[in-house]
C-alpha cells in the first residue's frame, strides 16, 4: 500500500505545483491498453490488467495531491462492439479490481460513484459497483467516479427522458427546461464540471465521453499509453493545466 500523505499542499508544492490553482475535477480517457499490449507481444487483456495498476497509482496520487474529484472512462457504450472475449475479460477485471481495492478506498476515505447505464451491465458488475458506492457514500475525501457503460449522448438522452416524464406528469413546464435542469438530471449531478480532461495514447477525440460536462474543460493529450501512465505523468498534466488561461468566452486582460 502507498503511504498516505497527510499534507497535500506540501506534497503538491514538492511536485512543483501551485496547490492553490489545482483543478477541482480531473477526467481521464484511459486509452491505449491494446496498443501497449501489442507493442509487448501480449494479449490485449494484459494491457487492461496493467491499466488497472496504472489507475490505482493515479487515483491515489490524485488524492495525495489534493484533487477533489477524478472521473475515469472505464467502458463506453460503444465498447460492446469488441470481441466477446475482451468484453468478458473487462467485466471480470472491473469486479476483481473493485473487490481488491474496496478496503483501501475505505481506509483512504474515498467515495466511489458510478456513471453510466449500470442496469445494462452483467448482474455481478452492477451489484459490485452499487455495493461499493453504498459502502463509501459517507466518505468525504476524493470522489472517484467510474464511467462504466457510459456514453455522453446516452447520458443526455437519459436526462431529457427524465424531464419529458416530468412534463408528461404535469410536474414541469417545457419552458422551465434550461441548462441547469438538464445538468441536474445527468448521472452525477452533484459533481462540478471537469476542469481538466486528460486523454492518453494520442488520439485527439472525445469518443463520446462527458459531452455535456467538458464544454469548458482544458484538454491535455499525451502519447503515453494508459498502462505506462503514473503519478509523474499526472503531475506533468497538472503543470500544463496551470499554464493555461481559462476564459469561458470572456476577454481576459
Ligand atoms: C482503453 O484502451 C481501454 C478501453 C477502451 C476499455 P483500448 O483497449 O482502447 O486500447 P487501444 O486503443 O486499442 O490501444
Ligand atoms: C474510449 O476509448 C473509451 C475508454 C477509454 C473506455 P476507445 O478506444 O473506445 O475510443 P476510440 O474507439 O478509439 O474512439
Ligand atoms: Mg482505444
Amino acid at each position: 500500500m502507498r503511504p498516505m500523505v497527510k499534507d497535500s499542499v506540501a506534497y503538491a508544492k514538492e511536485a512543483g505545483l501551485d496547490a492553490s490553482r489545482l483543478p477541482t475535477h480531473v477526467a481521464i480517457i484511459m486509452d491505449g491498453n491494446g496498443r501497449w499490449a501489442q507493442a509487448q507481444g501480449k494479449h490485449r487483456l494484459m494491457g487492461h490488467n496493467q491499466g488497472y495498476l496504472a489507475l490505482k497509482e493515479t487515483v491515489y496520487a490524485a488524492q495525495d495531491l489534493g484533487l477533489h474529484c477524478i472521473t475515469v472512462f472505464c467502458f463506453s457504450t460503444e465498447n460492446w462492439r469488441r470481441s466477446h472475449e475482451e468484453v468478458g475479460g473487462l467485466m471480470q477485471l472491473l469486479v476483481y479490481a473493485m473487490r481488491t481495492e474496496i478496503e483501501e478506498l475505505m481506509l483512504r476515505n474515498i467515495r466511489v460513484v458510478v456513471s453510466g447505464r449500470l442496469q445494462e451491465l452483467p448482474d455481478d458488475v452492477h451489484n459490485e459497483f452499487l455495493h461499493a458506492a453504498r459502502m463509501t457514500e459517507n466518505n468525504d475525501s476524493l470522489i472517484f467516479n467510474l464511467a462504466i457503460n457510459y456514453g455522453g449522448r446516452a447520458e443526455v438522452v437519459d436526462s431529457v427522458r427524465a424531464l419529458a416524464e416530468l412534463v408528461q406528469a404535469g410536474k414541469l413546464e417545457p419552458d422551465e427546461i434550461d441548462e441547469k435542469l438538464i445538468g441536474s438530471h445527468l448521472y452525477c449531478p452533484g459533481l462540478p464540471d471537469p476542469d481538466l480532461l486528460i486523454r492518453t495514447a494520442g488520439e485527439m477525440r472525445l469518443s463520446n465521453f462527458l459531452l455535456w460536462e467538458t464544454a469548458y474543460s482544458e484538454i491535455y493529450v499525451t502519447s503515453t499509453c494508459w498502462p505506462d501512465f503514473n503519478e509523474h505523468h499526472l503531475v506533468e498534466a497538472l503543470k500544463e493545466y496551470q499554464m493555461r488561461t481559462r476564459k469561458f468566452g470572456a476577454v481576459v486582460p
